[in-house]
């Protein structure tokens, strides 16, 4: 297919089409981080600017390695020490950086909307590294291509998502994909951090972990987002390890055969006992791996949009 998208801002807006061209792009880039010299010349010249409002370790090293890996040249704006912090707009910081002819924004913030509003700003290439609670459309194209290297597809697999589903922009960013591709999705947490109305975009919902288990492909984990919880949605973090913490001895791996992943960061021992993070049946690290290759499709896809 004709790629034509210089931004990458959510999985609701692109079509099956576009998700299997980028899971497919990102195939043919995974074999260069096995090389001896990992890089290839794809994007040489062009400069891609991590701007990163919000903590990050796996996709703000991610997309720097991948960008690298690319040739391009990559800056690591510190939010910290820059004028932000004397009150800038974060458009007049995107515009003012773009001004030093810069083709690419990763853009990572707490507020849902953000890049899309630097996207309107700069003709630069923009890609959203999670905003608010809305998307984190690589970390999903990341878990896609994960799921379709161990499966080998994703069309008629059975994936549970377990936790925060109304903070978590990984769990929607999931059910658009998912779905799209063709996967039955159950979404399952505390009836307080289920969104009302979910339903209608594809997923069954359920409220117990022992039946949302019951023959699914993958156990998908989220975080506790303890950052996003500003009302108490649920009693006491032991009550939500005891009802909705994932511990492998409860839910046994060998019987009912599921791979497991979380987006990370983790936190061991609440939404996870750290004997599950370690299984053999874990794709956790697998999922980190695989968003090199992900997020190095991603820049070539949409760099190479930008004149
Ligand atoms: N999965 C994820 O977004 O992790 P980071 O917050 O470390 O980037």
């Amino acid at each position: 297919m004709n790629w034509k998208r210089k931004d990458l801002l959510g999985l609701e807006e692109l079509s099956r089409q576009e998700i299997e061209f980028i899971l497919d792009t990102a195939g043919s880039f995974k074999e260069v981080s096995t090389r001896a010299v990992k890089k290839v010349p794809a994007l040489r010249g062009k400069t891609v600017v991590n701007l990163f409002f919000e903590p990050s370790t796996r996709t703000k090293t991610s997309f720097e390695l991948a960008a690298k890996r690319l040739s391009a040249d990559v800056l690591s704006f510190e939010v910290s020490t820059s004028s932000v912090s004397k009150g800038e707009t974060i458009v007049d910081t995107a515009r003012n950086i773009e001004a030093m002819k810069v083709d690419c924004f990763i853009v990572r913030h707490s507020i849902s909307g953000a890049p899309l509003v630097i996207s309107k700003a700069v003709k630069a290439a923009v890609i959203n590294a999670g905003d608010g609670c809305h998307e984190h459309p690589t970390q999903a194209l990341l878990d896609l291509f994960t799921v379709k290297e161990v499966f080998g597809k994703i069309s008629g697999l059975k994936i549970a998502i377990i936790g925060d589903i109304y903070h978590s922009r990984v769990a929607r960013s999931n059910i658009w994909g998912f779905t799209k591709l063709g996967a039955k999705v159950i979404v399952c947490g505390p009836p307080t951090l289920i969104p009302h109305g979910i339903e209608k975009i594809g997923v069954s919902v359920c409220y117990s972990v022992a039946e949302a288990v019951k023959n699914v492909d993958i156990v998908y984990l989220l975080r506790i987002q303890k950052e996003r919880q500003q009302e108490n949605f649920f009693p006491s973090q032991a009550e939500y390890r005891n009802f909705f913490g994932f511990d492998y001895k409860k839910f046994s791996f060998e019987k009912n055969k599921f791979f497991l992943m979380h987006p990370g960061p983790m936190n061991r021992g609440l939404e996870i006992s750290t004997e599950s993070a370690e299984k053999e049946n874990s794709l956790i690290l697998q999922q980190v791996t695989n968003g090199i290759a992900v997020r190095m499709a991603v820049l070539y896809l949409t760099v190479r949009q930008v004149h």
